[in-house]
């Protein structure tokens, strides 16, 4: 039986959680999805740790440091502890994963470790009825023991997961042992999930994965749709929902870019001009010791494709400098990649070695070295990022708002490029999804102007 079974009827006493959530947007919606299940045992979420009754630390293993920085949070949670010894402390996520039980033996302040596939025993164990323990890869899913999403109404840009883990392998990356293999959510359970978060006032939905393009499942039959469905088949199913106006997906892989995707990108209007596409490298050599299966050539005609399709939309990337063999030669191959591409925004890290990883052990380019390539290689992706930004300015653009600007009468929301653009707009509402005129770029941010 499920320990979800057993949860009894919220209880009136409200208790407070506060959850500090590191690294990427699937750790934002697991951090939602925690909050949620914890909100069915009676707990509110505060934004202050020194009233909480729980902290709970929903961590990020992809870059180094990661366990430093948690133990040394965790140190500063002791006086806090020492203060209130009911405080519960838990750490979750990928550090949780990898690290487990040596957490607790380092740290005997925390109560509870949970990994990122297990959290839906989180409530369990802080009643005591679950191990304060909880790490491994269960067959079923979490989804279908956590509680339905709150009935409340919701900001109007959601997240929503749809796949989880990576089948990769890329040799940098800890993706494949801390979320485990690929599984993709059924299409039932995502439309339907889709359909509620429109009911409660979401406009825009981002598909999450970290390999989300690699999303497969069974269509549903009852429609006569059934047989295998690819994500762009579900991209479209979702593009019929009445009131989901905008859908954005992330993280994809070159390889999983299938024909039905790209041509989703032409046919789904809800579907904004953005992609996230990471290449990592421009080098054939790093790609191929990476482990991307893919060249800079065969990314470049993929891009080609994607724009032939879509011929606005804006391009986005990760890079790592400093993998290790990289040489002068292969800095410049990718330099010239981003040349060749013109990326709207793009997010650039120094090579991290990552034990359990298949790079891990080989030899490090120099550390100055990569210092310094990394910022040859981030001060061009800001002039591009400046440029598309600028660009941007003249263009008439749909704008969702999400909250009141700073001065009265203003609000600010998120283009279909996802900056974020300030309106005076007297007469909206969160939530208004507008037409407006770009008529000024600031460091951070546009400027526009209602339409009509
Ligand atoms: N070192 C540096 N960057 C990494 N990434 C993943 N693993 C590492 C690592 N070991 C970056 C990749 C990935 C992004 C989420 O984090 O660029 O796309
Ligand atoms: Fe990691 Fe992404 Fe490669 Fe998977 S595809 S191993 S998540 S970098």
């Amino acid at each position: 039986m499920s320990d979800q079974a057993k949860t009894p009827a919220p209880t009136p006493a409200t208790k407070k959680l506060f959850i500090k959530t590191y690294g990427c947007q699937m750790n934002v919606y697991d951090s939602q999805r925690m909050a949620e299940a914890m909100g069915a045992e009676g707990y509110v979420l505060t934004e202050d740790q020194s009233d909480a009754d729980m902290v709970l630390l929903n961590t990020c293993h992809i870059r180094e440091k990661a366990a430093e920085k948690l133990y040394s949070d965790l140190g500063r949670l002791k006086p806090l502890k020492a203060e209130k010894p009911d405080l519960k402390i838990g750490v979750a996520g990928c550090v949780a994963q990898a690290e487990g039980e040596e957490i607790i033996r380092r740290m005997p302040l925390v109560d509870l470790v949970v990994g990122p596939q297990t959290y839906h025993r989180l409530p369990a164990m802080v009643r005591g009825e679950a191990p304060a323990i909880i790490t491994d890869f269960p067959e079923e899913d979490k989804f279908d023991h956590l509680p339905q999403r709150r009935a409340t109404r919701r900001a109007p840009a959601a997240f929503l997961t749809v796949q989880e883990g990576c089948d990769k392998f890329c040799a940098f990356c800890v993706v494949p042992y801390t979320r485990g293999a690929e599984v993709s959510r059924p299409v039932d359970r995502i439309l339907r999930e889709a359909r509620d978060l429109v009911e409660r006032g979401v406009r825009e939905i981002t598909l999450l994965g970290q390999n989300v393009n690699g999303w497969h499942g069974e269509g549903p039959s009852t429609q006569g749709q059934g047989g295998e469905w690819g994500f762009g088949r579900l991209i479209r199913a979702l593009g019929e929902i009445e009131g989901l106006d905008r859908i954005r997906y992330t993280t994809s892989h070159p390889n999983d870019m299938a024909d039905d995707l790209i041509t989703a990108h032409r046919d789904v209007p809800q579907l904004m001009p953005y992609l996230h596409l990471p290449v990592q490298s421009g080098s054939d050599r790093i790609l191929k010791a990476m482990n991307r299966k893919h060249t800079a050539d065969q990314y470049l005609r993929l891009i080609d494709r994607i724009r032939e399709a879509r011929p606005d939309i804006m391009l986005t990337s990760d890079f790592i400098v400093g993998f290790p063999g990289e040489s002068d030669q292969d800095h410049a191959d990718t330099l010239r990649l981003i040349e060749q591409v013109n990326f709207g925004t793009a997010f650039s890290f120094k090579y991290s070695p990552r034990p359990g990883t298949p790079a891990y052990e080989k030899p490090e380019v120099d550390s100055a070295v990569a210092d310094a390539r990394l910022q040859e290689l981030q001060a061009l992706l800001s002039r591009q990022q400046k440029a598309a930004q600028i660009g941007m300015v003249g263009r008439s653009l749909g704008v969702l708002f999400e909250k009141p600007g700073r001065e009265a009468g203003q609000m600010v929301g998120k283009s279909d490029y996802l900056h974020s653009v300030f309106v005076e707009a007297p007469d909206a509402q969160i939530g208004d999804l507008v037409q407006v005129r770009i008529v000024e770029s600031a460091p951070n941010s546009l400027r526009g102007e209602l339409i009509g």
